[in-house]
């Protein structure tokens, strides 16, 4: 039988799930261990590639061989050498979601995956988003039918269980990532409020602190320092996070770490809290800005769903339930909710799901999209068309002409960011066209439309002559890297001649 899976590919842990038609319900797809979730570690041996499991149990054993936390540099140019080959970050996700397909593939749910619905979070920007599609059709062989932010995937499943209306905020706390959202849940509507995050925190951050408060302690009673070789390293980073994980069970533990002699290091969960509130205090922090701009109050918000696995510290729940009067909703698994919206997105997909209710989902921008103008501050002007935050599907158009009074081609440059300056280091280049042969005093509406599926259709036509240009970015808002690289290359030399806005004519049109 053909079914379809949602999948969370996660910072550190990935999980699988599919909507049972015969039970009507969604299921965590179980991998070959029988395990709900996978550990998302790769290992490179010069005969096979491990995934999972196995490949953490033996991190120790080939710390050069091990691809761990790799989620954290999707979309960037990084990648890891292991035996003279390099390896990108989607690669790495490739080899996760294959191994995740395979194990699908074993389960009692079926014998062919036919497709997926893969997470990502909120922040992630169009090359991380484009990277994760990338893992799984170039490198898994799976058809990914679209991507969907992690909290809103979590809501969906959620919305799914609890069918009422509610303002729901969700705090997504993972291992390296952390999203702050605020949704309306009605029966069938998902409607995204407002969103905020950091992708570089999560629960990766509070085994650095731990790491680094255990490291002092070893070399203070005498043990060579951890960090001089890679095996030692990654022991006793495995240890601060057995450790760490303990503590949410239990008020003391120890990090038993053996190398040159054996140490226990005994820590309380009080001292564990004091070493890592600051973190959780961030957290709190980027929550607060939501309700900022005043639409919302905090007493407007009904339910607070938690989820990720570093929901289960203590101080993260105490500082959530402190911050908003209220206790926590613990009614979904924290590590498995994502992975779960994700299978009801996916069996949409699927031709026998006919009998799935659906709750319709209003995503919003987590980024900025526009264009690159000459305006009278100069060249390299970001200028924003639809803002961060717009209700999905989104259409606007602006009207923008040719800054100079000469004939000549105009590029259209679509940038994604918030930074005033396109070219800045924080925005990003999605695509770009050339309109060629553009007369002086040109009128070119510039026509920005998002889909509900992130997918970007740009176009620009000029009024009363025959120029028109556009291009489709597909695929969660991105190119590859390759591509993005390429086109900056063969267009550099144009950059000054872009489009410019037409002031007078945008407030008449307003
Ligand atoms: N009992 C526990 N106490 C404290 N932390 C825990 C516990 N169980 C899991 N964690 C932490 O949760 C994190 C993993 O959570 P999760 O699986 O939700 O993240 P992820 O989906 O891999 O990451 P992300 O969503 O950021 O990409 C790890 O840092 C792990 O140490
Ligand atoms: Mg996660």
């Amino acid at each position: 039988m053909v079914f379809n899976i949602g999948i969370d590919l996660g910072t550190t842990n990935s999980a699988m799930a599919v909507y049972d038609d015969e039970s009507e319900s969604v299921q965590m797809v179980e991998n070959f261990s029988g395990d709900p979730t996978t550990p998302s570690v790769v290992q490179v041996l010069e005969d096979d590639v491990i995934v999972g499991k196995d490949a953490l149990a033996n991190q120790e054993r080939y710390p050069d061989r091990t691809l761990a936390r790799t989620k954290r540099d999707m979309g960037s140019d990084t990648t890891y050498e292991i035996d003279g080959t390099e390896y990108p970050p989607q690669r790495v996700a490739g080899y996760i979601l294959q191994k995740l397909k395979e194990d699908a593939e074993e389960s009692e749910f079926g014998d062919d995956v036919d497709g997926a619905v893969i997470t990502v979070p909120y922040y992630f920007g169009g090359s991380a988003r484009q990277a994760t599609e990338d893992a799984g059709t170039k490198f898994a062989d799976l058809s990914v039918f679209r991507l969907m932010n992690e909290p809103t995937a979590a809501c969906y499943a959620y919305g799914y269980q609890e069918e009422s209306d509610e303002t729901l905020f969700v705090y997504d706390l993972g291992g390296g990532t952390f999203d702050a959202t605020l949704v309306e849940v009605t029966e069938d509507e998902i409607d995204v409020i407002d969103s905020n995050g950091d992708d570089e925190l999560g629960g990766e951050n509070f085994d650095d602190e731990l790491y680094e408060f255990a490291r002092e302690e070893l070399i203070d009673r005498g043990a060579s320092d951890p960090n001089e070789s890679k095996h030692t390293k990654a022991t006793l980073r495995e240890k601060v996070k057995e450790t760490k994980e303990q503590l949410s069970g239990r008020e003391d533990a120890a990090i038993a770490y053996q190398a040159d002699d054996f140490y226990e290091v005994e820590l309380s969960r009080s001292e564990f809290h004091d070493l890592t509130q600051d973190l959780v205090d961030k957290t709190i922090s980027l929550t607060e800005e939501l309700f900022d701009d005043g639409d919302y109050e905090v007493d407007d918000i009904d339910n607070v769903l938690l989820v990720g696995g570093s929901t289960r510290m203590h101080h993260v729940q105490d500082a959530v339930e402190e911050f908003f009067g209220m206790e926590p909703s613990t009614d979904t698994n924290p590590d498995q909710v994502v992975a779960k919206g994700a299978a009801l997105e996916a069996a949409q997909y699927d031709p026998e799901g006919g009998n799935l209710p659906t709750q319709s989902i209003t995503d919003i921008l987590s980024h900025s999209l526009g264009v690159e103008t000459h305006n009278d501050d100069g060249p390299n002007q970001f200028d924003p068309i639809l803002e961060k935050g717009a209700d999905l599907p989104n259409r606007e158009t602006k009207p923008y002409g040719n800054p100079d009074e000469t004939e000549q081609n105009l590029i259209v440059n679509v940038i994604q960011g918030e930074a005033d300056e396109a070219n800045h280091e924080d925005n990003e280049e999605l695509g770009r066209f050339v309109l060629e042969d553009v007369p002086g005093d040109t009128k070119l509406n510039v026509e920005f439309y998002v889909k509900e599926d992130a997918t970007l259709d740009v176009t620009a036509e000029a009024e009363n002559r025959d120029i028109e240009g556009g291009i489709n970015i597909s695929d969660g808002i991105g190119l590859t890297q390759e591509e993005a690289g390429r086109i900056k290359e063969e267009t550099q030399d144009y950059t000054s001649k872009a489009v410019q806005r037409r002031e007078a004519d945008a407030e008449t049109d307003d």
